[in-house]
């Protein structure tokens, strides 16, 4: 089934000049950009984006670093797009992440991991009605 996702390419990954790199990975899987933006949030703006997060002990240091620069939203469509794009971007702590993953070539740490992508149907609905309301 067609299906969209939301992806950020995180503040590190966009200051360090990876973000065309890592759209690469994803266009060349065959997925189709249906929207896009470059966009510096507030930290208001992140609690909402992480509300799920907000209690964790990681989340302060996770909303400082949402906040400090530019980053790119993104929303792919493809068939099964939210596992593939999952795939490609390997586990969530770069020092995990499989050799040849976003995270693994990319990423630094916990929170600087290059990109961000919705973890199911319901978290990409509700992430694309934030970031592009409409859509
Ligand atoms: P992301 O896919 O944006 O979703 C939640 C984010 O929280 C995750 O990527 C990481 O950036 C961050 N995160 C999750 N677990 C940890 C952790 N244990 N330590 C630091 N950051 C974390």
């Amino acid at each position: 089934m067609s299906e969209r996702t939301l992806v950020i390419i995180k503040p590190d990954a966009v200051a360090a000049g990876n973000a065309g790199k890592v759209l690469t990975r994803y266009e060349e899987a065959g997925l189709e950009i249906v929207a896009m933006d470059l966009r510096t949030i507030s930290g208001e703006f992140s609690d909402q984006h992480y509300e799920e997060h907000l209690e964790r002990d990681f989340y302060p240091a996770l909303r400082e670093f949402m906040t400090s620069g530019p980053m790119i939203p993104i929303v792919l469509r493809g068939e099964g797009c939210i596992a593939t794009v999952r795939e490609i971007n390997g586990a969530t702590n770069p020092a995990n992440a499989e050799p040849g993953t976003i995270r693994a070539d990319f990423g630094e740490s916990g929170p600087r991991n290059a990109v961000h992508a919705s973890d199911s149907p319901e978290s990409a609905a509700a992430e694309i009605a934030l970031w592009f309301p409409g859509l």
